[in-house]
């Protein structure tokens, strides 16, 4: 049985991206679930001087440990102004201070959704860009644009979105 983190880039009670990445782990065939919220790791605000201090806080190694059991992770990331949600580039820095390799080498399919047009396309743009120096083994990319209008309790409503998506879970189990 392989392990999936799904993790929704957001501290969100609601988060559309939560829903969408614990949708989207639940479909990798032969495999359990391990949901992350971010809201269950206290994190204080990143701030060198707080690591000089006091060191790495105790709940970013509970993550990072969490991410090393993992045999594949799914996450999609909440937009906040172009960029990360506060909540998770905290998550990430603190991280990043553990181990370089944040993301240990392990097959994602990296996600963004809003419930506007663009679905995320700049936050998934920076991920992109910086997530496979972090170790992050990326086998495909997804955004849904429109989250409300494409997104029912049953799953994908646009028939070709679901397709794309469909391929890409196959991608990632392929990778596991
Ligand atoms: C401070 C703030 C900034 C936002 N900026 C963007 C944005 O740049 N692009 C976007 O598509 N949506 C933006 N939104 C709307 C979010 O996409 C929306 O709140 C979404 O539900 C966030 O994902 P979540 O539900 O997983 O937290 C913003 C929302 C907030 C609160």
């Amino acid at each position: 049985m392989k392990k999936i983190i799904a993790l929704g880039g957001s501290n969100s009670k609601n988060s559309i991206n939560k829903t969408l990445a614990v949708y989207v782990a639940n479909k990798v065939a032969n495999s359990e679930t391990i949901v992350v919220d971010l809201n269950d790791f206290n994190l204080p605000l990143y701030s060198i001087d707080l690591e000089t201090s006091k060191g790495i806080p105790e709940e970013a190694i509970r993550l990072d440990n969490l991410i090393n059991t993992a045999d594949g992770v799914v996450i999609s990331l909440a937009e906040h102004n172009g960029s990360y949600s506060v909540a998770f580039k905290n998550a990430y820095d603190w991280m990043s201070r553990i181990d370089k390799n944040v993301w240990k080498d392990k097959p994602m399919l990296l996600m963004a959704t809003s419930p506007g047009g663009r679905g995320g396309a700049s936050v998934l743009q920076a991920a992109n860009a910086s997530f496979p120096r972090l170790g992050a083994k990326i086998v495909a990319d997804f955004s849904l644009p429109s989250f409300y209008d494409n997104f029912s309790n049953d799953g994908l409503t646009n028939e070709a979105l679901s397709n794309d998506l469909k391929q890409k879970i196959d991608l990632l189990q392929e990778a596991l």
